[in-house]
């Protein structure tokens, strides 16, 4: 974990943001997958994380605003689980290392939050998003199941908010930790994506990268030729020549900092020159959007901006035609783009969404599109030094949403859908960097991960030993 000094800054910041009241963040509990003992990998709650620090299960953290303490509601191990387990620390030892000095029996909790109710104070929550703490929950406020997330918080969401989107030095270097693992894995898919190999070795061997580099992945791989479906997860395939192979996958830091990079590689190691052409318009408008990243723009605009490339650059294939503006006022793009150029970055791959998307991505004077894939676009506000967030555009031949679009007589001033015909089994490309926003402009995060054609190509030609050059296997 960070120095406790880090733990209390961020408890007495956010003491300043809210004002009054108790801020109960309940830390996560184990999960069972098939019987009560086969458990998940642990991952405890991101927001307990970043203001308690610490990483095992059954710990509530309170912020007592009002009278300017804090506590951590946990049980110490007894006899069975050091069986289990191990030695264990007690909780007041794990506490101080956070710099909380009130700790209690996790039974104590219920009379504390009884207590400050009755008081008439005021008890602020973020939305729980697992069944275990909702009714947890319930059962500490004495309210029914299906009342606990409308009675969140919007106080304490909007405060963790404006804390947690500002990473410091500490947090850039957690996540410059989960780029390198990226780097290993992202690099090994690109020289494992030959004709004949099944999708799920490559997946399964850059799952193992991030394993053996100390962290789990920071959500399940992507990984498929299938590239047009844009999370997909089935990894079947045998990949063939004249196919691309998506991987979008990342890895967490031991502190749970993330990493979320995206690269679309030719089987066999060599574009064709469609492949070359439809990537290089990805590539320019991932570049573009590098190029725009600045403190003060509308992320909004650099995703249209983003838009407008691809437009552009399918306007030279011949797949769109007609004004570049128009074609994005109008959102015929999406039928190439159907999400949003990216998101924030931190303890969650998707940071903080689990708060809100609106109160991450969006403010009180921005409002979310209702335009088919606009919708999507998951942080459209000012950027500000401090941020991190993806740049990850795409261009996909769905052809559902091809044929689609055209029985509806969409957007024919702006497709041209007999053009587009052949490129229906094209499938997918996207290309997802992560980027620190900084005072002057922005940083590309982590060691750099080939994505221009010739980086691609070189690299795929490369053989796989040179990962023993580089002391990693
Ligand atoms: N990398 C997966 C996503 O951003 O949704
Ligand atoms: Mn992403």
């Amino acid at each position: 974990m960070f120095h406790k000094t880090i733990y209390t800054d961020r408890r007495n910041r956010l003491k300043k943001e809210l004002g009054s009241g108790i801020a109960l963040f309940p830390g996560n509990v184990n999960a069972a997958f098939n019987y009560p003992s086969n458990e998940y990998h642990f991952r405890q709650d991101s927001n307990f994380l970043y203001f308690f620090g610490l990483d095992m299960p059954g710990f509530t953290g309170i912020i007592d605003v009002d009278n300017n303490q804090e506590f951590i509601f946990g049980n110490d191990v007894d006899i069975d689980d050091i069986i289990w387990m191990g030695k264990q620390p007690f909780v007041k030892d794990l506490a101080a290392e956070v710099g909380v000095s009130n700790t209690a029996p996790y039974n104590e909790l219920a009379k504390f939050i009884k207590k400050a109710s009755e008081q008439g104070r005021k008890i602020h929550f973020v939305p729980p998003y697992r069944g275990e703490t909702i009714i947890e929950l319930a059962n500490l406020l004495e309210i029914h199941t299906g009342a606990v997330k409308q009675n969140a918080s919007v106080d304490l969401i909007k405060a963790v908010v404006k804390l947690r989107e500002i990473k410091d030095a500490h947090e850039i270097a957690e996540i410059e930790k989960a780029m390198l693992t990226a780097y290993y894995m992202h690099t090994t898919a690109m020289k494992m994506a030959q004709p004949g190999v099944l999708e799920q070795d490559i997946a399964g061997t850059i799952e193992g990268i991030s394993l053996a580099m100390g962290g789990p992945v920071s959500f399940p791989v992507i990984l498929s030729i299938n590239g047009q479906t844009l999370h997909n997860h089935a990894h079947g395939n045998i990949l063939e020549k004249g196919r691309m192979m998506v991987t979008d996958a990342g890895s967490e830091s031991s502190l749970h900092y993330a990493s979320d990079i995206t690269r679309t590689v030719p089987v066999g190691g060599k574009f064709d020159t469609r492949q070359a052409e439809v990537y290089q318009i990805v590539l320019d408008a991932n570049m573009a959007a590098i190029e725009a990243i600045k403190p003060g723009v509308l992320y909004k605009d650099v995703h249209f901006l983003a838009c407008r490339t691809i437009v552009n650059g399918l306007k030279n294939l011949g797949i769109m035609k007609g004004d570049t503006e128009d074609a994005v006022q109008t959102g015929a793009h999406t039928l190439f783009l159907p999400h949003g150029l990216g998101h924030m970055m931190g303890l969650d791959v998707h940071d903080m969404e689990g708060l809100g998307e609106n109160f991450v991505g969006y403010n009180d004077t921005l409002k979310r599109s209702d335009q088919f894939g606009t919708a999507y676009l998951r942080l459209a506000k000012p950027l500000k030094p401090g941020f991190v967030l993806t740049d990850e555009p795409g261009i996909y031949f769905i052809p559902d949403l091809i044929d689609k679009f055209k029985s509806e007589g969409k957007f024919t001033e702006f497709v041209n859908y007999s053009k587009l015909e052949s490129y229906r089994d094209f499938g997918g490309i996207r290309i997802e960097d992560d980027i620190l926003v900084t005072e002057n402009g922005c940083r590309v995060l982590g060691k750099p991960i080939p994505k221009t054609i010739a980086d691609v190509e070189k690299t795929m030609a490369e053989p796989r030993e040179w990962l023993k050059k580089e002391g990693f296997i």
